[in-house]
């Protein structure tokens, strides 16, 4: 297991687990409490995703996640999350106008909300801004393939599976690259893209949904402890089924409030 405390994480050592072919995780965290679990329990990188929209703030898509709401999850994950790397997403409507509000934005996200590294989904669109962050010292990963905010275009699928659309990611991903990116998320693509893109590039690939050969592998929380209303999707494993969990206690609760088994003696004062 990396350890997350002692240096704390840092995007050098991101880099170098590609080097040392060491598979790493991220996975998203919204809150201070998630956040300390997971870094307490050895997750090297946390991502404030703009997922925080319809696992967290009950919307459909991340499309109406503001730069508000980023802030406010993003500042309440770097209280939690001692010694991990936390990446907040720029959201939607922040980035695209012009590349000095996508520059604004993530310094507030840097400034305000502690983050150490940014993340904006888009290949050409955004091979300036990255260029721009990296530059003033802003460390910037990049999201690849399926790109949620896109959904109104593109909807939920799989990308790259034509030969010309492969071809645009990998240029995408070394675009990214020599733009200074520290990291390329790579999402909903065909597992052969996933492992033709991670040996074309020299800086790490982390897979959601793009098969076992990129350097590391992200989730959403939620899909991984299993608290989603349904199954997790296809690409997603739930090792949990905290939602079960949930529901019997808060019934138990229920329960013995109704018998009154709660509050017993010893959680009374006298
Ligand atoms: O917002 C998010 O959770 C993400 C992951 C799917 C990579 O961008």
């Amino acid at each position: 297991m990396i350890d997350v405390t002692s240096p704390p994480v840092t995007v050098a050592h991101v880099r170098s687990w590609k080097h040392e072919r060491t598979p790493f995780v991220m996975l998203t965290a919204y809150d201070a409490t998630t956040a300390a679990i997971l870094a307490e329990a050895g997750v090297p990188v946390l991502l404030v995703g703009d997922s925080v929209g319809d696992n967290l703030l009950g919307h459909a898509t991340t499309v109406p996640v503001t730069l508000e709401d980023m802030l406010h999850h993003t500042r309440a994950v770097t209280r939690g999350a001692a010694g991990a790397l936390v990446v907040a997403d720029l959201p939607f409507g922040s980035y695209q106008v012009d590349v000095n509000e996508g520059m604004r934005a993530a310094l507030r996200l840097v400034k305000e909300g502690g983050a150490h590294a940014v993340k904006a989904e888009g290949g050409a669109r955004v091979v300036e801004l990255a260029r721009r962050l990296v530059e003033s010292g802003v460390p910037f990963m990049g999201h690849l393939g399926l790109t949620p905010q896109s959904v109104h275009e593109m909807g939920y699928r799989v990308q790259g599976r034509e030969p010309e659309a492969a071809e645009g990611i990998l240029a995408d991903a070394r675009d990214l690259e020599a733009a200074g990116a520290f990291a390329i998320v790579l999402e909903g693509v065909p597992a052969s893209l996933g492992k033709a893109v991670t040996a074309a590039v020299g800086v790490p690939t982390i897979g959601i949904g793009a098969g076992a050969d990129t350097d590391g592998q992200v989730l959403v929380v939620h899909d991984l402890l299993g608290l989603g209303p349904g199954p997790p999707p296809r690409f997603a494993k739930a090792y949990a089924d905290l939602r079960g969990v949930i529901t019997e206690a808060v019934r138990a609760f229920a329960e013995d409030v109704a018998t009154g088994a709660f509050p017993a003696p010893g959680q009374r004062y006298e």
